[in-house]
């Protein structure tokens, strides 16, 4: 797993748990003082046992996790990557893109190691969204969590409407994007 997720997973958990969390987490994971620097690549079993030991500490389930970090990770993200990313979108189209443009691009291409998931969508209607997700990683509720976050960071929110399993770790969803004003993409 890419370093940018983990070391965002650190963020993310400083923010909610506090500072002292992480090293509780890495403890609990058994990575006690192991870094995690955005431009490496770990074991995906490390980001499983922290998110394990996440689950042990708030009670909540791992989906949860994913779904909220997920939600959590896009604005970091897109601040990141913001040169890869037209002014001109909208949430919808940042999805329909996501995968050509940045997994594929921008992930994949730059980087033979790292395996991003296939996040294929299509649009069945005006802002009702098809999303497949594809990985062997069984990490469904986090690319459920990114279409949260992007929804939110143009300034709309997404609702989910159907949710189908299609074997092994793959999902797809349907969702409903309402589009908002876009203010936040000025501050990128
Ligand atoms: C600025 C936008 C985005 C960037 C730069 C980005 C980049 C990445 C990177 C670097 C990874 C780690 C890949 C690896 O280590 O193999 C990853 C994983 C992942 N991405 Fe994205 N991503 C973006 C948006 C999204 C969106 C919108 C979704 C879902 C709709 C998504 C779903 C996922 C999931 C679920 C994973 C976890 C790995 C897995 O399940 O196999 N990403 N992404």
């Amino acid at each position: 797993m890419h370093g940018v997720i983990i070391s965002n997973l650190k963020k993310y958990v400083e923010e909610k748990l506090g500072e002292p969390a992480w090293d509780t987490l890495r403890e609990k994971a058994g990575l006690k003082d192991k870094a995690f620097i955005p431009i490496s690549m770990y074991p995906d079993s490390d980001l499983d046992q922290l998110i394990d030991a996440a689950g042990e500490v708030t009670g909540q389930d791992r989906d949860a996790i994913l779904l909220d970090f997920g939600a959590w990770i896009i604005p970091p993200l897109m601040q990141m990557y913001r040169s890869f990313i037209p002014e001109d979108w909208d949430a919808v189209t940042f999805l329909m893109n996501v995968e050509e443009r940045l997994h594929e691009r921008v992930v994949r291409m730059k980087d033979a190691s790292a395996k991003p998931p296939h996040i294929n969508v299509s649009e069945l209607s005006p802002g009702v969204l098809e999303v497949q997700y594809r990985s062997h990683r069984n990490m469904s509720a986090l690319a459920l969590g990114c279409v949260h976050g992007v929804a939110q960071f143009y300034g709309g929110s997404a609702s989910l409407m159907e949710e189908r399993n299609d074997g092994g770790s793959h999902r797809t969803f349907v969702v409903r994007i309402s589009q908002g004003a876009a203010e936040n993409r000025d501050a990128i």
